[in-house]
Formats: C-alpha cells, structure tokens, sequence
C-alpha cells in the first residue's frame, strides 16, 4: 500500500527551514519509504478565514482546491515554526479552512516536525496537538522531533535545505512512525458495510 502523506509547511518564507524539513521528508520517502508518498500542499494562497466567503456553501477555488487534496491524504505531516509559543497563523487559518464542515481532517494519522528557535519549536507542536483533538486527528506520540534551527551544527543551508545527517535521520524515523500508525488505523477500521 502507498500512503498518500498531506504534508503542510506552517512558515511562508522562501527559504524557511520548516518548508526544508518536507523537501527533505519527500525525497527521503522517494529513497527509502516506498509506502510513503508526499503530497506538499502550499498554503500561501489561501485566504483569511472569513465565513462570508463560504456563503450559499461554496468555497473559494484555493479554498475548495486546498479541502479536497487535504481530504484525499491518508495521513498528514505538519512542519511549523513556532510564533510566540504558538503555531504560525498560517498554519492555524489552514487547519481552520479544512474544519469547515464538513470536517476534511478527520479520523487520520498526522506526524509533527517542527524547526524553530530556543526549544525547537515543542510549545508549537503541543499547540498542534490540542487543535487536533478537535479535528479528530490521530498524532504520532514519539519520536518526537524538535529541531534547533539556528544552533550548531548548522542545519540548514541558505536556501532552507535540510543537510544535517543527524536531522534526516530524525526525520526519516518520524515517517516510519506515522506510516506505522496510519496503517494501523486503517487496519483497525471495520469494512463499510459491517
Ligand atoms: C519567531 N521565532 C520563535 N522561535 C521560537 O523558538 N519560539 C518563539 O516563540 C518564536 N517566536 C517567533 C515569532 C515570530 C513572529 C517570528 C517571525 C519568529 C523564530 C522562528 O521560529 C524561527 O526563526 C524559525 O526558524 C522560523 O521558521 P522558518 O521560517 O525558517 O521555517
């Protein structure tokens, strides 16, 4: 089975290191996680969540465009930088977008990395987590993957390439925890018709 992964960057920065961190899990996933396919969905062109745009229950196109592709994933990664011991608003109008009802989310593994200042980004990822008993996400507990962005050894080239062994290391053990855990899932839920 090929997993379908929705993977979600919460920084809209050209050369954002958390936008690094699923280029990297994309390729290592083409390398070596066969059952594992990522799908990076830009969220840059969303707009600001207003319900006055989903009137008469229509959504915008990017929004609509956006809503199915989250709908279509088998599980998600989420990469956030953390904005005063949050997630980034960004990040949050996307999970916001794909809870109108009805819920796109729902019911489906989510693995979480995040590369940030100070603590590597841990307030973000529990702030993740609380938003996502909501959304009826399943996370992946451990292993947990912090990544100290801006401290030595160096992460990240200029343009936000992840070239740290170490941290592909890390990351490469985050996709095999949430394949794990979306199998699982999907295992464990009874035929349509029982
Ligand atoms: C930050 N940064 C930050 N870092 C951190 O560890 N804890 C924090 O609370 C914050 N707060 C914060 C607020 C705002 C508005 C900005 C712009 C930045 C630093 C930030 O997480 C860090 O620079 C990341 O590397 C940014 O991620 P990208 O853009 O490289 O993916």
């Amino acid at each position: 089975t090929v997993l379908r992964v929705a993977a979600i960057s919460g920084s809209l920065r050209r050369a954002s290191a958390n936008t690094g961190l699923i280029r990297a899990a994309a390729e290592i996933c083409r390398e070596s996680i066969p059952g594992l396919e990522i799908d990076h969905i830009d969220i840059s062109s969303l707009p600001l969540l207003n319900t006055d745009l989903e009137a008469g229950g229509v959504f915008p196109a990017a929004v609509e465009a956006f809503r199915a592709r989250v709908r279509g994933a088998n599980c998600f990664l989420f990469a956030s930088p953390e904005y005063n011991y949050s997630i980034s608003g960004p990040l949050k109008n996307a999970l916001d977008w794909g809870s109108r009802p009805p819920n796109c989310w729902g019911d489906r593994a989510a693995a979480i990395l995040s590369a940030s200042g100070g603590s590597g980004g841990s307030r973000s990822q529990y702030h993740i987590r609380q938003v996502g008993v909501f959304l009826d996400l399943h996370f992946v507990n451990k292993p947990e993957a912090f990544i100290k962005a801006h401290q030595p050894p160096k992460k990240f080239d200029d343009d936000g390439n992840l070239v740290d062994p170490e941290t592909k290391e890390q990351v490469r053990k985050v996709l095999l925890a949430l394949q794990a855990l979306a199998l699982r899932l999907q295992l464990g839920k009874p035929a349509a018709d029982s």
